[in-house]
C-alpha cells in the first residue's frame, strides 16, 4: 500500500480527461496534476524540445514525491516515453500503448484511423505499433486546430464542425470503422468527431483505457492507497494565469478544479 499522489502530466488541460478517469475507477488515490501550459501546446513543436519540457515536469511531479507517473500526452509519450522509463524509479503510464490495445481488439474490418497532433502523427508511433499486426491497415491524420479549440474552451461552433468535416474525410473514405483519439484533448470533441464519422464507426480515446493500465500496475506493484486514505487532488500548472486554467478546466468539466497552484519547471 502506498498512500502517496499518482502523478499525472500534460502540456495543457486535455490530461484533465486521463485524471478525471483515474478518480472515477481509482477513488481513494490522490492525484497531483501539471499542465505545462507555459510552454503549451506541444503538437507542433520539435520533439527534443517536447522530451525537455516534458522531463523538466516528470522532474518536478517526482521531486514532490508522486508514486507513478503517468504522461497524459500522445505528443509527449510519443517523444520520450522510453527516456522516462530509464530515469525514474517509480512506475510509468503513457496513453499511446492502451488506446492501441483497445483499437486492435474494437476494429471488426481491419481499418483503423488515428488523430493526433502533428507531432505525434509524424513520430509514427500509433502506426507502428498498430502496423505490427499485418492485418491492419492504418489511416493517420493531424488534426492540430482541435486542440487550441480545446485550449479556448470551443467544443461545438459551426467552426469546430467545418474543421471536423475537413481533418474527417480522409478517414470517412477510407471506411474506417474505429478511430483512435490519438491526443488527450480530444476527448472534450467527441460529440462532434462522432457525428462526423457516424453512429457505426467506434471512437477510441485514451483517458479510460490509461486509468485501466494505472490500476492495473497499482494492483500489481502493490501501490494502492491504503482503505482509509482520504484522496487529495493538486492541480499545478506552469503558465502565467491560474485564473485562466481553472476557467477552462470549469468551462470542460465542471467544478471538479477548484483551485491551481503557478509552478516553475526546469
Ligand atoms: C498538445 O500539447 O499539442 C496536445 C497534447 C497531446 O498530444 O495529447
Amino acid at each position: 500500500m502506498n498512500d502517496a499522489p499518482i502523478g499525472i502530466f500534460d502540456s495543457g488541460v486535455g490530461g484533465l480527461t486521463v485524471a478525471r478517469a483515474v478518480s472515477q475507477q481509482l477513488p481513494r488515490e490522490s492525484v497531483l496534476y501539471i499542465g505545462d501550459t507555459a510552454r503549451s501546446p506541444y503538437g507542433p513543436k520539435p520533439i527534443a524540445d517536447v522530451r525537455k519540457y516534458a522531463l523538466e515536469v516528470l522532474d518536478t511531479l517526482v521531486d514532490q514525491g508522486v508514486k507513478m507517473l503517468v504522461i497524459a500526452c500522445n505528443t509527449a509519450s510519443a517523444a520520450m516515453l522510453r527516456d522516462a522509463r530509464e530515469r525514474y524509479d517509480v512506475p510509468v503510464v503513457e496513453v499511446i500503448g492502451p488506446a492501441v490495445r483497445t483499437a486492435m481488439s474494437t476494429t471488426r474490418n481491419g481499418r483503423i484511423g488515428v488523430i493526433g497532433t502533428v507531432g505525434t502523427i509524424g513520430s509514427r508511433a500509433y502506426q507502428d505499433m498498430l502496423e505490427v499486426n499485418e492485418r491492419l491497415t492504418v489511416f493517420a491524420e493531424a488534426a492540430p486546430r482541435f486542440v487550441e479549440f480545446v485550449e479556448a474552451g470551443i467544443t461545438d461552433s459551426p467552426e469546430v464542425l467545418a474543421t471536423a468535416e475537413q481533418y474527417l474525410a480522409p478517414l470517412r473514405h477510407a471506411g474506417v470503422d474505429t478511430l483512435v483519439l490519438g491526443c488527450t484533448h480530444y476527448p472534450f470533441l467527441e460529440g462532434v468527431i462522432s457525428y462526423v464519422m457516424g453512429p457505426d464507426v467506434s471512437l477510441v480515446s485514451s483517458d479510460s483505457e490509461t486509468a485501466k493500465d494505472v490500476f492495473r500496475q497499482l494492483v500489481s506493484r502493490d501501490l494502492l492507497a491504503s482503505p482509509d486514505a482520504v484522496p487529495h487532488h493538486r492541480y499545478e500548472a506552469t503558465g502565467s494565469s491560474a485564473d485562466d486554467f481553472v476557467r477552462l478546466a470549469h468551462r470542460l468539466m465542471g467544478r471538479e478544479v477548484r483551485e491551481v497552484q503557478l509552478v516553475q519547471t526546469g
